[in-house]
C-alpha cells in the first residue's frame, strides 16, 4: 500500500466529513471506514491535547488493524501524553505525532491523515 494515504483506495475527498468533533472520545479512537473488504480505507480520530489527530488504521508493524475490535482501540494516558496501544504486539505509539517509542516495530510512524477542525465538525483537509 502506498505510503501516501491520498494515493490509497477509497481515500476520502479533502472536504469529506468524518464526525463532529464531540463524537471523538477522550479514551479511545473513533474510526470511519470508505469503502469495504481488504481496499477499505480505515481512518481513526483520537483526541490529543493539541486538539484532533487522525491516522490510517494500520499498524506498521504487520500492516493490520491496530484495534482491539471496531470500536475498542487501546488508548491511555501515560506521563501527560495521550498513547495507543496496538492490540496484536503492544507497539506503543504517541498520538500527538504516531511515533512508536516502543515495540516490535519501534522507530516507525502511525500513517497521519490531514484533517481539519471547523465549526465543531472533522474533516479531511
Ligand atoms: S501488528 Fe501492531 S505490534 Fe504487531
Amino acid at each position: 500500500m502506498p505510503q501516501d494515504w491520498r494515493a490509497r483506495p477509497n481515500a476520502p475527498a479533502a472536504g469529506t466529513p468524518l464526525a463532529a468533533l464531540d463524537e471523538v472520545p477522550a479514551d479511545n479512537g473513533l474510526e470511519r471506514v470508505f469503502g469495504e473488504g481488504p481496499r477499505a480505507f480505515r481512518v481513526v480520530l483520537f483526541k490529543v491535547e493539541a486538539g484532533v489527530r487522525a491516522y490510517v488504521n494500520e499498524c506498521p508493524h504487520v500492516r493490520i488493524p491496530y484495534h482491539f475490535s471496531s470500536d475498542v482501540f487501546c488508548v491511555y494516558e501515560i506521563e501527560g501524553r495521550r498513547d495507543l496501544m496496538c492490540a496484536h504486539h503492544t507497539a506503543m505509539f504517541h498520538l500527538d505525532d504516531g511515533h512508536c517509542y516502543d515495540g516490535p516495530c519501534k522507530g516507525e510512524r502511525l500513517l497521519a491523515v490531514d484533517v481539519a477542525v471547523e465549526d465543531g465538525a472533522v474533516r479531511i483537509a
